[in-house]
């Protein structure tokens, strides 16, 4: 399997190429508008792989995405969630839609609540076994903390309604083996989580499961209250960056 993160150390972002060698193909997952349209292209070609699409798990709001531009540079489609309210053509992901590049394929799970379009990616690689080998878990599960509710709406209801979501997505994906690896889309001091938020960026599903405060939470009211007490201030500019991933804005 190709497994290639590219990272943004000062807005804690993190995206990945996820390709398999043998046929030569790979998908692009939430490539960043700091890093650039070119460099994942030269990456790609580093690589020896040829991308067929670019997937991002949600729409941003604290970093300008590239995703739009990347796929358009590349002829591919650009993959999201059917919730994204997004103002351009995409192709719409939903609940068990599996992507595949040779032998890997990336699985779509629905996991709603740091924003109404998150999903998460379960990557597994048949060449290899059945099993999930890693989880690209978007803004729902970080290391040491889950993504914050309140970005996509500021309404103080739809947020307590998303902080609930969230809680049921960070459950849900406990169903995955404790091997299965953790890659969220960010780490460190970044705005989209919280305080407990680690600087690593990759974990495992058994080591959340036991040290991440937010799955120690075991009824959902005393979650959401607990994501309200630690909120965050909001990522500066933070709707003009989701507008304008939105495409509503240039
Ligand atoms: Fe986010």
């Amino acid at each position: 399997m190709i497994w290639y993160p590219m990272n943004d150390p000062s807005l804690g972002c993190s995206s990945f190429i996820v390709g398999d060698s043998a046929s030569g193909e790979g998908i692009v997952v939430d490539p960043l508008g700091a890093i650039g349209v070119s460099d994942y292209v030269l990456a790609a070609q580093d690589l020896g792989i040829t991308v067929v699409e670019v997937v991002e798990t949600h729409v941003h709001a604290d970093h300008a995405s590239c995703a739009r531009e990347l796929a358009a540079a590349l002829g591919v489609s650009h993959g999201l969630s059917h919730r994204a309210p997004a103002q351009f053509p995409f192709h719409k992901l939903s609940e068990g839609d599996v992507l595949t590049v040779g032998s890997v394929t990336l699985t779509v799970w629905e996991t709603p609540g740091h924003t109404p379009d998150s999903i998460s990616l379960v990557v597994r690689d048949k060449r290899r076994g059945d099993d999930a080998w890693a989880v690209l878990t978007g803004d729902s599960l970080f290391v040491g903390d889950v993504g914050r509710p309140d970005l996509a709406d500021a309404d103080p209801q739809m947020i307590r309604r998303a902080s609930h979501d969230q809680f049921h997505s960070v459950n849900r994906l406990m169903a995955l083996p404790d091997f299965t690896e953790v890659w969220p889309a960010h780490y460190g001091a970044s705005p989209c989580g919280g305080l407990f938020m680690d600087q690593r960026t990759n974990s495992t599903i058994g080591y959340e499961r036991r040290y991440n405060p937010f799955l120690r939470i075991a009824d959902a009211e005393t979650f959401v209250e607990q994501q309200q007490r630690l909120l965050k201030p909001q990522p500066e500019e933070a709707q003009k960056l989701r507008a304008q991933n939105l495409g509503r804005s240039a």
